[in-house]
C-alpha cells in the first residue's frame, strides 16, 4: 500500500477518533480541502504522521481547540465580498424594513466580522434597534473573539477595508464605527448590541429560531453534496414564508432537495426568497 493510501485511512481514523471521543462528525466535509488541513495540523504539532495525532485528540487537555481551529477555517473579513453587501442594502433591507421585528441568523460567523458588517448596514439603515442578529459557529475560540468585538486597528483602518465598505455602499467612515486605540479597534456598542453569539454546529445541531433572513456565506464549501444538502433543509426550515437566503456568490442551491422551494432573487450574489407569501 502507497504512503497516499496509508494517510487516507489515518485520515478516516482520525475523523472517527473525532467524532467518537468529542462529537464533531467531519466525515462528510470536502475532502481534498479537510485532508489538506488535517496534514497542516500534524506539521503545526510536530507529528510525523496523521496517527500520532489520535493519542493526543483521545488524551491532550488542550488539544481540541487547536484542531478545531484549523478544521474549521475562521478566516473572514469585514465587508468581504462587497457586491453581496450592496444588493443587501439594496434589495432586501428594503423588504425586511416593513416587519416590526427581524432576526437574522448569520451561520459560520467565525471572528464575527460579517455580522459586525451586517450591522452596521441595518443601522446606515435606520433598522437596527428592531433586529436582532444571532451569529452562530462551531469553533468557540472563533466565537469568542467575535464576543469580544475587538479587531487589530488595520482590520478597520486599512484602504482595502475602507474601499470594500464604500463599494457595498457605504457613505460614513467605516472607523465611526469603532473605538480604536492602542492599535486595536472595538466595535461600537450600539452596533454590537443587537447581536447574540451562539455555539451553533451545522452538521448535527437542529433549527436555530425561526427567522427573516439567513447569512451564510463561505461554510458550504467546505461541506460535500450530501451535507450541504442537510445544511439547506436546515435553512429552509429556520426561515419564515418569504424569507431570504444569502449564500454569496461562492455558493449555491442548486443539486440541493429544497433548491425548487426558493426563487433567486439576486443570481449573481445567491440571495433567494423562500417560496410562498411572507404571513
Ligand atoms: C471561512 S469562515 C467564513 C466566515 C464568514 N461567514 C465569511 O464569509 O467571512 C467558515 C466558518 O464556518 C465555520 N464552520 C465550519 N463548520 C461548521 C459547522 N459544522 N457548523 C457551524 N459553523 C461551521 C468555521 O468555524 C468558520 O468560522
Amino acid at each position: 500500500m502507497n504512503d497516499a493510501a496509508l494517510r487516507d485511512i489515518e485520515i478516516g481514523l482520525f475523523l472517527d477518533a473525532m467524532l467518537a471521543r468529542h462529537g464533531y462528525d467531519f466525515h462528510h466535509y470536502a475532502k481534498a480541502s479537510l485532508k489538506r488541513r488535517v496534514v497542516g495540523l500534524a506539521q503545526a504539532e510536530g507529528c510525523q504522521s496523521i496517527a500520532e495525532l489520535i493519542p493526543r485528540l483521545l488524551r491532550e487537555d488542550g488539544f481540541l481547540p487547536r484542531a478545531l481551529a484549523r478544521l474549521s477555517v475562521p478566516v473572514t473579513e469585514m465587508f468581504r465580498d462587497p457586491p453581496v453587501f450592496l444588493a443587501l442594502r439594496r434589495e432586501v433591507l428594503p423588504l425586511l424594513d416593513s416587519y416590526p421585528r427581524v432576526a437574522i441568523w448569520q451561520a459560520g460567523c467565525a471572528t464575527g466580522e460579517e455580522c459586525t458588517s451586517l450591522a452596521i448596514l441595518l443601522k446606515e439603515a435606520g433598522m437596527l434597534q428592531k433586529v436582532q442578529i444571532y451569529a452562530t459557529d462551531i469553533n468557540d475560540a472563533a466565537l469568542a473573539a467575535a464576543e469580544e468585538g475587538v479587531y487589530p486597528a488595520s482590520a478597520v483602518a486599512e484602504a482595502e477595508a475602507e474601499a470594500n465598505y464604500r463599494k457595498a455602499g457605504g457613505t460614513a467612515t467605516l472607523a465611526d464605527y469603532f473605538h480604536t486605540a492602542y492599535g486595536f479597534s472595538k466595535v461600537a456598542d450600539e452596533i454590537r448590541s443587537r447581536i447574540v453569539f451562539a455555539h451553533h454546529n451545522l452538521v448535527a445541531d437542529g433549527v436555530f429560531c425561526e427567522v427573516h433572513m439567513v447569512l451564510c456565506r463561505n461554510v458550504l464549501i467546505y461541506f460535500d453534496r450530501c451535507l450541504q444538502n442537510r445544511v439547506a433543509s436546515l435553512f429552509h426550515d429556520s426561515l419564515a414564508r418569504g424569507g431570504f437566503l444569502c449564500l454569496g456568490n461562492r455558493e449555491t442551491l442548486q443539486f440541493t432537495s429544497v433548491a425548487e422551494r426558493f426563487r433567486a432573487i439576486d443570481g449573481e450574489c445567491r440571495i433567494f426568497k423562500k417560496a410562498g407569501a411572507a404571513p
